[in-house]
């Protein structure tokens, strides 16, 4: 891997159809590789946060956006060593309509992380359910999408949408934009018209769809409720198997040669101490060694 992390960007303009889920679980799976991950959530509605316990978090991936503040003074830890989750909240709705008024607004993701440098070998991003200003700034700020598609009937659609995007952001913004995989989401293999378009999507786009599929499995649904990725949570549950499947195709495709190794310790950032943190055993962010401040309490939130 090259000195900077490599980024990709969960991404499908349609709501609801598992992206929140795979970057979450993606994430986890990833880390639990030990390859230092970060996950940036880049959604208002703030589902990827909350997934890992983060609510309210004080500081949020809007600082980095508008006031530019380091992303790593934003992270929080989470229960695996090798994840850091970068939360979002509701400022990210004023976030779109502040970056229309700030230079490079397409790039402002972009530039928080190259200045993460190599502290982290995998950038997820959650994007929200538009081709807005947010989701642009993943996309220029990604070397890959990747596309959570579930099979029903007007999912090739949004799809040739989505790739039309992705070459415009391509030309226009970012030239090293590619398509890193499409995973099929709450799969049913029982479903004659899902099978009918799986069959469609591969034809298409051939081995740029996982052969792994993730089925529909109501722990993976159950999981954010609780705090924790589903490998946490029921590692044993049909979700957790196919998500590490997933990590498993994806890590193959990045081919990493590095030896597994930990991520950036987070600067201390006091005010990540008010975050809730409803998690069963969050771990605060802790002090680099050189840092003469106690490392701050997170409220536990029970
Ligand atoms: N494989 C699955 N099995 C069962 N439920 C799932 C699965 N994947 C996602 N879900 C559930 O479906 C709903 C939508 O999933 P998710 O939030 O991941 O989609 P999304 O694309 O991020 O949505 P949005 O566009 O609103 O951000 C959630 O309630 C989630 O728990
Ligand atoms: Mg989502």
């Amino acid at each position: 891997m090259t000195a900077s992390p490599y980024v990709i960007a969960v991404v499908n303009q349609k709501g609801g159809v598992g992206k929140t889920t795979s970057a979450v679980n993606l994430g986890a799976c990833l880390a639990a590789s030990e390859r230092p991950t970060l996950l940036i959530d880049m959604d208002p509605q703030a589902n990827a946060s909350s997934a890992y316990g983060i609510v309210n978090a004080e500081r949020q991936v809007y600082d980095a956006l508008i006031d530019e503040l380091p992303l790593t003074s934003c992270a929080y830890e989470t229960e695996l060593e090798t994840l850091h989750v970068v939360p979002a909240g509701r400022d990210l709705v004023g976030a779109e309509i502040e970056l229309v008024a700030k230079e490079a607004r397409e790039f402002q993701l972009d530039r928080a992380i190259k200045e993460l440098g190599d502290a982290y070998e995998i950038v997820l991003i959650d994007c929200p359910p538009s081709l807005g200003l947010l989701t642009l700034n993943a996309l220029s700020a990604a070397d890959a999408v990747l596309i959570p598609l579930q099979c029903e009937y007007y999912a090739l659609e949004g799809l040739a949408n989505l790739t039309e995007t992705v070459e415009l952001v391509r030309q226009q913004l970012n030239p090293r934009l590619g398509i890193q995989g499409i995973v099929l989401t709450m799969a049913d293999q029982r479903n004659n018209l899902a099978r009918q378009v799986e069959a469609e999507v591969r034809s298409h786009f051939g081995d740029k769809v996982y052969r792994t599929r993730i089925p529909r499995n109501v722990r993976l649904s159950e999981a954010p409720s609780h705090g924790q990725p589903i490998l946490l949570y029921d590692i044993h549950s049909k979700g957790a198997v196919a998500y590490q499947k997933l990590a498993e195709e994806l890590l193959a495709q990045l081919a990493i040669k590095e030896a597994p190794r930990r991520p950036p310790t987070l600067p201390v950032a006091p005010e990540a101490a008010s975050a809730e943190v409803v998690s069963a055993e969050p771990t605060p962010a802790s002090p680099p060694s050189h840092q003469a401040t106690p490392p701050p309490t997170v409220n536990s939130g029970t």
